[in-house]
């Protein structure tokens, strides 16, 4: 429920998980006043630094601004802390102040146009927004600050809508989407960071002085950092602590930062990232939405806040329920080197260990037998096929598996059809040599005519091939990012135009075909966000397919998304990316909870390893309605660097995480020890997250033991110390007493 208190000037935002608070204080300026626990009442009279009494509303604390928290604040006029934005105004000055003028109730939410943000049959319940009208004094600017806040959730979504009110034009430079100033505390930075093949490790670290920030300048939300941050107390951990995180629901560069102020407080400011957008008289920009939460019920607590926010309010709706298909991916199992035989070969022995759908990935399309060419040429490789898509996926099916198909839309190879047509379409900037990675560049998705080009192609391929699935992928980022189409005064907007253009294509591909799921890609995990999350219901999560390097990498993934949209596929052995040989079972276990598959060729199996996958993708038919809807918890303890991290008297770390399935009527439990140490003795697993809440009685299916939930709580489950690395186990526990 939104309440605004006219005499005070506050709003308070609230729901059963969580108040948000901000007063315009004396001068007019949005101070931050709470976020935490529900509130039944407050009083900015108590709380406020600056007494709200009409008599000192003229005295205007020049200076003073700083020792507010402020909710939206610009640098300058007082306050020398980094600004929510950056401004050049008409005259060239840079010093600019927000001041509140007004606000509106919403009746509906509103979200940023043309960017992704809730669908609007969200299942989030009934839905509170306001709109918070500011204005700089001299009316240079005017800004609006869009707030939504949804009886089921605990996420605060924000946005905010910058408008120049000048008479010239204004320059206007990453603008947050959120920047509001926390209170004095200690807190801990927890981000997930990487590279290809080590994305989203969750890395801790203390605030102390000096500004931390990450971000990219890539085009896209990268492989480096994921779009999100949060500052916990120190003493938080998997299930229990105070923290407050910010999430960007963008794909493109962003920044985010912790910049600590003179009074122990810090301001937590997420938005877009590489922007320089040039702003004419009457003009607006509007920032991306962030969503935001606190919890006291530490990362499990976040995660789960951020799992059901994204289940239930932004993943597509087609897909809430629906069983992620075993898929068997042609990528490791063949690259490059592919003819119809082999690819039917590859769906049979596929459909033999279980996989449901088969999907094509590169190298199947014009003239590309390797990396050198042809992206842009969105038609069958006459000489592989030369009965066309449509005969190869019908083949397919007759194999008894769903078709899918591998797509890189947003590139271009120098060597192809669409290039030599259109040597212009790429993005570029006059008189730079356009530096290429992967042999390829980016195609200038701000460009209508690009766009209904790669709309037709997308269209005629998926009606060709009635493929079910389309895994889009995006090789490399952007370096020389202009667009000479958009004009001198516009190349700083180059890169976020080009993301509305490719909303704007996904968005059109996902309405004229809401059957076919979109499995978001970029090298592996490097355009993972709640951006392309109203798109994909479906992530690769990494090119990193080892079952030990995948521990980190799905660990910390699970700290923003839901188990059944990371992908997750037992590949070969020397793992292609590391060469590691971890037995069959611990790999097919590490995969297991999430959106299973395969990355291989069965028919170079064993026929033991053959049997084993065809036993996992049964054991992952059985559980994946429980993934689906149930509540995935981590943990204490997870990996570090790969699972390296040790416990007391240099014990192996286990790595763990739970499904809690219908209020904790069945449990599934994985667990992995990537690393023997001698001399141990067993340990104890505790279930210290995923249990109910009270007693219950559980029966573990495989030795049929009954276990209390306070045993399994407290002493936890026995991990006896098994000769030789990457062990994993997994355990199902039913509930037996239930209704009495
Ligand atoms: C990178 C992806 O992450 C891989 O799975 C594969 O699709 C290749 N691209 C194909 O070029």
């Amino acid at each position: 429920m939104i309440r605004f208190d006219p005499e005070q000037k506050s709003f308070h935002l609230r729901n059963s998980f969580v108040s948000y608070i901000f007063h315009a204080g004396a001068t007019g300026r949005l101070h931050h006043l709470y976020w935490g626990a529900p509130l039944e009442t407050f009083s900015p009279g108590r709380w406020a630094l600056d007494p709200l009494r009409e008599d000192l509303k003229p005295v205007r604390p020049r200076i003073s601004e700083e020792v507010h928290p402020q909710e939206y604040s610009l640098w300058g006029c007082g306050d020398r802390r980094p600004g929510a934005c950056s401004l050049r105004l008409a005259d060239g000055s840079a010093a600019a102040e927000l001041l509140y003028r007004g606000h509106e109730i919403l009746e509906q939410p509103v979200y940023p146009p043309g960017l992704p943000a809730v669908r609007q049959d969200h299942e989030l319940g009934a839905a509170e927004a306001v709109k918070v009208l500011l204005e700089d004094p001299r009316g240079d600017l005017r800004v609006e600050l869009y707030y939504t806040l949804y009886e089921k959730s605990p996420v605060l979504l924000r946005w905010n809508r910058i408008i120049n009110g000048s008479e010239g034009p204004i320059l206007l430079r990453d603008p947050a989407s959120a920047a509001p100033d926390l209170p004095p505390d200690a807190y801990d930075l927890l981000h997930l960071s990487g590279a290809w093949g080590r994305e989203r490790h969750v890395r801790r670290e203390p605030l102390s002085s000096g500004s931390f920030s990450i971000g990219s300048r890539s085009g896209a939300s990268g492989h480096q950092f994921a779009p999100f941050l949060a500052l916990c107390s120190p003493e938080a951990g998997e299930n229990q602590g105070c923290l407050y995180a910010a999430t960007l629901h963008y794909s493109g560069c962003f920044s985010a930062s912790a910049a600590p102020d003179s009074f122990g407080g810090c301001r937590l400011s997420i938005g877009i990232g590489g922007l320089e957008a040039a702003l004419s008289p009457g003009e607006s920009f509007d920032t991306p939405a962030a969503s935001l939460v606190w919890t006291a019920e530490g990362f499990n607590g976040m995660s789960r806040a951020f799992h059901s926010f994204l289940r239930e309010g932004v993943l597509p709706r087609e897909f809430r329920f629906r069983p992620r298909p075993v898929t068997i991916n042609s990528w490791e199992a063949m690259y490059f080197d592919m003819d119809q035989e082999k690819i039917l070969n590859l769906a049979a022995q596929g459909a033999a260990v279980g996989a449901e759908l088969f999907v094509l990935d590169d190298g199947w399309f014009s003239r590309r037998v390797d990396d050198r060419s042809s992206l842009g040429d969105w038609w069958a490789n006459p000489d592989r096929f030369p009965r066309g898509l449509g005969a190869l996926a019908e083949k397919v099916r007759e194999r008894g598996l769903a078709f899918g198909l591998w797509v890189e839309p947003e590139m271009i190879s120098p060597d192809s059809e669409l290039s030599r047509k259109h040597p212009d379409w790429a993005l570029a900037i006059p008189g730079r040599e356009a530096v290429t990675v992967r042999n390829q560049l980016v195609l200038d998705l701000s460009r209508r005519e690009v766009r209904d080009y790669l709309f037709d192609c997308l269209r005629r391929v998926l009606e060709e091939s009635a493929a079910v699935y389309l895994k889009w992928d995006m090789n490399r980022t952007m370096s020389e990012a202009g667009s000479p189409p958009l004009g001198r005064e516009r190349q700083g907007e180059t890169m976020h135009r080009y993301m509305l253009g490719l909303y704007e294509l996904l968005g059109r591909v996902r309405r004229a075909f809401p059957q076919v799921m979109l499995e978001g890609c970029a090298g592996g995990g490097g355009r993972m966000d709640f951006g392309m999350a109203a798109f994909c219901p479906r992530f690769w999560a990494s090119d990193q397919t080892d079952g030990v390097e995948r521990l980190a990498i799905q660990y910390g993934s699970s700290y923003l998304f839901p188990p059944e949209t990371l992908g997750a596929h037992v590949s070969a052995v020397p793992n292609h990316q590391v060469g590691r040989m971890v037995p069959g079972r611990s790999r097919a276990l590490t995969a297991l909870a999430f959106s299973y598959g395969y990355e291989l060729n069965p028919a170079e199996l064993s026929p033991e390893e053959r049997s084993l996958f065809r036993e996992f993708s049964q054991r992952h038919k059985e559980i994946r309605r429980g993934v689906l809807q149930g509540e995935f918890f981590r943990l204490e303890g997870g990996p570090s660097e790969g699972g390296r991290r040790e416990g007391p008297a240099g014990s192996p770390r286990e790595t763990a995480w739970i499904i809690r399935v219908a209020a904790g009527r069945e449990l599934l439990l994985f667990c992995f020890r990537p690393f023997c140490r001698p001399n141990l003795l067993p340990s104890y697993l505790k279930l210290s997250a995923g249990l109910p809440e009270g007693p219950a009685l559980y029966r573990e299916t495989r030795t049929g033991e009954l276990y209390s939930s306070s045993e399994l709580r407290y002493k936890g489950v026995r991990v006896d110390r098994v000769k030789g690395d990457y062990q994993a186990f997994f355990r199902r526990f039913i509930r037996e007493d239930e209704g009495t």
